[in-house]
């Protein structure tokens, strides 16, 4: 079992740095037994961090956490999120409600507007407030935010907000420019989506040569390079066990300045303004 790293959010209350991802587990029955498998070895392994939503298999990947969190739900922190087009304040109660009865638990530990859609933030937000007085939601945040949308959502009131999750790894750092540094100024958790960019950029020759020099792998490379930033969380998804034991290795690895500099060569750092990537 290892000793998971952890962030301190905005109110002082302490999240895992490192989660399991969800997304397209629950779409193919074929599969169900090797995700609930892969989810519930994270668990034993020591990853406390399951990211879900509803749109996730509609509801089905939803289903499968509740398998593979059966009887451990107190040790976890569960993330989960609305559809924009669900995101009334009516709406979002009735999705969030929807959750927990697919998830099988009273609470989702953090809450949030999966991208921005039409319905009024200030609407979002009072269910969120709502849901959080109840104690049905333990924080809520914001997904696909950039930097003007993180404003005008505080401007409607989210001053509460606990993380952003977006798109974010190696290969997508336009993030650095604007977004991350306004967040971490507020100390709001980053969650950094797709980290190994869905397995495309494994095979990249920077990647190998880092790698090779720790006897380590392309995909820990990449998980360890953002693990070292500061208020960060990587949710890498995988439904085969060997990704779980693989990835977790990401922990152990220590990257030098020299790794650094190599990666920042192949992998540049943004110059300018660029608009928020999504998947
Ligand atoms: N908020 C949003 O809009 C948003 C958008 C995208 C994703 N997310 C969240 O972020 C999570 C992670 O992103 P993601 O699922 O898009 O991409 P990812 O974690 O970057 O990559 C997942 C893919 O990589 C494979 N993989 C995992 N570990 C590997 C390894 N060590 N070697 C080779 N292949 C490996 C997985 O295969 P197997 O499954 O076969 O093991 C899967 O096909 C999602 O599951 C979801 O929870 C959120």
């Amino acid at each position: 079992m290892k000793d998971m790293p952890h962030i301190t959010l905005p109110g002082g209350d302490k999240m895992p740095a490192y989660g399991q991802g969800t997304w397209h587990m629950g779409e193919s029955r074929g599969r169900h037994t090797d995700e609930v498998a892969a989810l519930k070895l994270g668990i034993d392994l020591g990853i406390t961090l399951i990211d879900t939503a509803e749109m996730y298999g509609s509801g089905t990947a939803e289903e499968i956490v509740a398998e593979a969190t059966k009887g451990r739900r107190d040790k976890l922190f569960i993330v989960s999120k609305v559809l924009p087009y669900n995101a009334s304040q009516r709406g979002t109660i009735e999705a969030c409600e929807h959750s927990l009865k697919r998830l099988k638990t009273d609470h989702i530990d953090l809450y949030l507007l999966h991208w921005r859609g039409s319905h009024p933030f200030a609407e979002t937000l009072a269910a969120f407030e709502r849901l959080q007085r109840q104690g049905k939601i333990r924080h809520h945040g914001v997904s696909n935010f950039d930097r003007d949308d993180m404003a005008e959502w505080a401007q409607a009131g989210g001053k509460a907000v606990a993380a952003n999750q977006i798109l974010y790894n190696l290969t997508r750092r336009g993030p650095e420019w604007e977004v991350i540094p306004w967040c971490r100024e507020r100390d709001i958790a980053i969650m950094a989506y797709s980290p190994i960019e869905q397995g495309r950029m494994l095979g990249h020759k920077a990647l190998a040569e880092v790698a090779a020099r720790h006897g380590a792998t392309a995909a820990q490379v990449a998980l360890t390079w953002l693990l070292r930033q500061d208020g960060m969380v990587v949710i890498p998804k995988a439904s085969r066990q060997e990704h779980v034991r693989e990835n977790l290795g990401a922990l152990d690895l220590e990257l030098t300045e020299q790794d650094l500099a190599d990666l920042d060569r192949s992998f540049r750092p943004p110059k300018g303004r660029t608009s928020l990537g999504m998947l």
